[in-house]
């Protein structure tokens, strides 16, 4: 077996327990099979950007690499996270376009390559992830790296017309044919990228998923849902009810209910669209107030980046406003919690909970709406109340699904969701749960890679 080489902007290295998604999924990833993680050590330095670190877990190697405060600024802050995040969330009209940034995220990815073509061997098989690292097979490809790149995309591929809109979204774009395999999370990704590279991107699809370059090379694309270590992710939860921050909470709500929500403060989760449909709710089911309290846990994200800090501010009004008009002496409809727990303690929350509320404007996947299924008793399980923008819909049919935009529906859903009899619970967890042990991320790995090793 070829050696496994995952490269992200975000590594997951040990001792760090509160990393987001793609890190706790590619970190499961790499524990079964080992190998090497590449990417930004999370450090920004006042020297100058490249300062490499290596350590060891069990058979994964780490090696990350410091950014300096221009770099960071120009590529995670500028092109990556106001430029390219908002335009793959379908958000034109948050697309901040700098051609300095531009050329800032094309000189990072210029010294990712840099620095991992020594490490790189002819036989391993590179997996490199998302959309910070997009330019970076074809920059490697330029440094004579032969052996198979795939690329995975963790966020919604948007439709043809909105990349268009992008200005030089060909030089962008086009880097993608340098990789044997680019997986998307929904086959409705992969048709969208498939009519990009048809209307706009020069090329040509021979088949599903065989698309050929405008030099008449081919290479492959497919739809890869991610999964999570389901298992894991169950035998957390049912450990973590002990932990004084579980049973604190769990004290401090009885007798009420739990809704829950978990998301990074960002605007393609659709907090403030949420915050409104739960207060509709409070005023669509005036017998059911009381009942619930909805905790929302929002670690802030990409801090220093200007639509992140206005959403802050929004959302602190929102919450304030809800519960000035619906707060009692004894009861905060609302709890808003700015604070990351530990990705052990967020599973003992979600077992706790009645409802999972996961209503994203757009969302690759959304790994929080299977984590919350995983974490549940399966003899008294909770309800996931689930975008149908997200990834997840697809394939988690059996949550409740709503349209974030339609506060109406999100109300009722809560209120169905608060009231569902224990019957129906536990067979919508069933099955839900069912295809989450079939789909884990053991299997999501295997099927990528397989994939990416025929390609
Ligand atoms: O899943 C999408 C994603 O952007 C990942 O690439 C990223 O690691 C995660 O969200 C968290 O965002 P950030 O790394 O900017 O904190």
């Amino acid at each position: 077996m070829s050696r496994l080489v995952v490269v992200s902007n975000r590594v997951a290295v040990p001792g760090e327990s509160r990393a987001g998604g793609l890190a706790v999924g590619l970190l499961a990833a790499l524990k079964e099979r080992g190998g090497l993680w590449f990417g930004w050590s999370g450090k920004v330095t006042r020297e100058p950007s490249g300062s490499l670190y290596e350590q060891t877990d069990g058979d994964i190697r780490f090696v990350t690499m410091d950014l300096d405060r221009k770099d960071h600024d120009d590529y995670y802050n500028g092109f990556a996270n106001r430029t390219l995040w908002p335009l793959l969330h379908f958000r034109l009209d948050l697309v901040d376009y700098d051609r300095g940034k531009r050329e800032g995220y094309r000189r990072v990815n210029a010294l990712f390559a840099e620095k991992l073509a020594p490490l790189l061997r002819d036989s391993d098989t590179v997996w490199i992830h998302d959309y910070h690292l997009i330019p970076l097979a074809s920059m490697l490809r330029e440094r004579g790296i032969g052996c198979k790149i795939g690329f995975f995309l963790h966020v919604p591929m948007p439709s043809a017309d909105l990349v268009q809109a992008l200005p030089e979204h060909l030089r962008l774009m086009s880097s993608l044919y340098a990789y044997d395999l680019v997986g998307f999370q929904t086959q409705r990704d992969v048709e969208r990228f498939q009519a990009y590279v048809r209307l706009f991107g020069e090329g040509k699809v021979i088949g599903d998923g065989e698309l050929q370059a405008p030099d008449g090379h081919r290479f492959r694309a497919g739809a890869f849902p991610i999964g999570i270590d389901t298992g894991l992710i169950a035998q957390q939860a049912r450990e973590a009810v002990n932990k004084p921050a579980v049973r604190d909470l769990r004290k401090s709500l009885e007798p009420r209910q739990l809704a829950i929500g978990v998301d990074r403060l960002d605007y393609s989760k659709g907090l403030p669209e949420r915050f409104h449909g739960f207060e509709r709710y409070l005023q669509r089911h005036p017998k059911q107030k009381g009942l619930l309290t909805y905790l929302q846990i929002a670690p802030v994200s990409r801090g220093e980046v200007s639509e992140y800090k206005l959403l802050r501010n929004e959302l602190e009004q929102i919450a304030g406003h809800i519960n000035g008009n619906h707060a009692q002496p004894d009861w905060t409809p609302l709890r808003y919690v700015n604070k990351n727990f530990a990705h052990a303690t967020l599973t003992g929350f979600y077992r706790m909970a009645r409802l999972g509320l996961v209503t994203p404007l757009r969302d690759g996947m959304n790994l929080v709406a299977k984590e919350f299924v995983a974490a549940q008793d399966g003899s008294d399980p909770g309800v996931l109340v689930l975008s149908i923008l997200a990834g997840a819909a697809d394939e988690m049919k059996e949550a409740l699904i709503v349209n974030p935009h339609d506060l109406d529906g999100v109300a009722d859903a809560i209120a169905t969701a608060s009231g569902m009899p224990l019957s129906e619970r536990v067979e919508r967890w069933r099955a839900l749960m069912d295809q989450l042990q079939e789909n884990d991320i053991g299997a999501w790995r295997r099927r990528y890679l397989q994939a990416l090793e025929a390609a």
